[in-house]
């Protein structure tokens, strides 16, 4: 069955008319040719396709787009506001990427995490982890590189909390 949805992605509404079982991820990069988020897993698991859903960070390949009608979506290509965001920068400063594929995903992932953990958001992980490098690890957990290019990421990530 099709429905008539609207999407607003990086401040851009959009029209659209999916198939009930479309996902966000789907009906962004097939139907809008929005390709930023990337389709890895399919399944929640690699966090390929983060979106951040107001200022939470979210799998977009677990949500169907019937059910975010009229929803505020970020992408990496909108979180640039005339200059590069402060997480992009760091990731460029301190080369955090190989492939770059699921460079996306990373950067918007790591953007919702910091304001989390400015907001006080709990720490997730264990309270004798005191190392800040450790709590980004585990923060940003959701997200694969298949790569390795963590040892590049995460101190870039590192210097934007700080
Ligand atoms: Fe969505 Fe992997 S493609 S988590």
């Amino acid at each position: 069955m099709d429905t008539e949805i609207t999407l607003v992605v990086d401040g851009v509404e959009h029209r659209l008319t999916v198939d009930t079982r479309t996902t966000v991820l789907d009906a962004l990069r097939e139907r809008l040719g929005i390709t930023g988020p990337k389709k890895g897993c399919d399944h929640g698991q690699c966090g390929a396709c983060t979106l951040l859903l107001g200022d939470r960070r979210v799998n977009s390949c677990l949500m169907l787009a019937v059910a975010y009608d009229g929803a505020d979506l970020r992408t990496a290509d909108g979180l640039a506001d005339g200059d590069l965001h402060p997480v992009q920068r760091a990731f460029i400063e301190h080369d955090a990427f190989q492939c770059g594929y699921c460079t996306p995903g990373q950067v918007v992932s790591a953007v919702g995490m910091v304001r989390e953990m400015r907001e006080g958001e709990p720490s997730a992980v264990t309270p004798d982890a005191v190392d800040l490098a450790d709590e980004v690890r585990e923060r940003m957990s959701g997200n694969l590189c298949r790569c390795g290019a963590y040892a590049n990421m995460i101190p870039a990530i590192v210097e934007v909390v700080r």
